[in-house]
């Protein structure tokens, strides 16, 4: 049985009060029978990180990047260990923003997934498909290639979590059918298997326009372990009903 996991990733939103007002929202609104059910992360702009970590009790605290070692001359880079000493347990790598807008490669990707893993993070690998590959039939070839490239070696169901998101379906409004999404769930369980071993513990996040209408069915396919979400997870009126859709 793998416990879920709802992420919100909040890109590049939200300023310090707006943050912090909606934690205490999602804490306010939640019930601990909620947090029984699932681990519930929210990834704020990196300056963020640190006060957020310091009222979120239940909450867990993410990064949305990191640099792909402890320390050094990288301007502008952020250290793995730098976020784990301020209360953060997860990082997000490998977005198709950062893989599109910043021309991340799956070996950048892979040094950075090992580089949180080394400091004691959980790296949320992501993967997906464009929309025009997914029309040629290439969506699990091209998913599976950036697999096999990114996934640190020896990596574990402790301190690695691959999140699926068709390119086409961020912030579209459009997802993928319930068929699609679990076929390429199981694919990819698959040739975790092969790459790793056990990969029967891992989870699975699906992410592409989770809304509060929809979770409920997405959460649950087979394979599918949690949600990644943009847009619904900047409000607590869009967020809530995605967390309480696990039970
Ligand atoms: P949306 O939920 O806004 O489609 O964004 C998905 C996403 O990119 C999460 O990482």
């Amino acid at each position: 049985m793998r416990r879920a996991l709802i992420a919100g990733n909040w890109k590049m939103n939200l300023g310090l009060e707006e943050g912090m007002v909606l934690v205490q929202s999602l804490l306010n609104q939640s019930s601990a029978e909620d947090f029984a059910n699932c681990d519930v992360l929210v990834c704020p702009q990196m300056p963020l990180i640190a006060p957020l970590a310091d009222i979120a009790g239940n909450i867990k605290i993410g990064a949305q990047d990191c640099g792909a070692t402890d320390s050094g001359a990288f301007t502008g880079d952020t250290s793995p260990q730098l976020l784990a000493s301020l209360g953060c347990d997860y990082v997000i790598v490998g977005h198709s923003e950062r893989r599109a807008g910043r021309f991340e490669d799956d070996g950048l990707i892979q040094a950075k997934a090992g580089a949180a893993q080394k400091a004691g993070l959980t790296a949320i690998v992501c993967v997906g498909e464009s929309e025009m590959e997914r029309e040629l039939g290439n969506a699990e070839t091209i998913v599976a290639s950036q697999l096999a490239g990114s996934i640190p070696e020896g990596s574990n169901a402790e301190n690695l979590v691959v999140a699926y998101e068709p390119v086409w379906a961020i912030g579209t409004g459009k997802t993928a059918s319930e068929a699609d999404v679990q076929e390429m769930h199981a694919s990819i369980r698959d040739q975790l298997e092969d790459l790793l071993g056990d990969a029967s513990k891992i989870r699975i996040l699906y992410g592409g326009s989770v809304k509060a209408d929809n979770a409920k069915a997405l959460l649950a396919l087979k394979d599918v372990d949690g949600a990644l979400v943009g847009g619904a997870s900047l409000k607590a009126e869009s967020f809530m009903p995605i967390i309480k859709a696990t039970k």
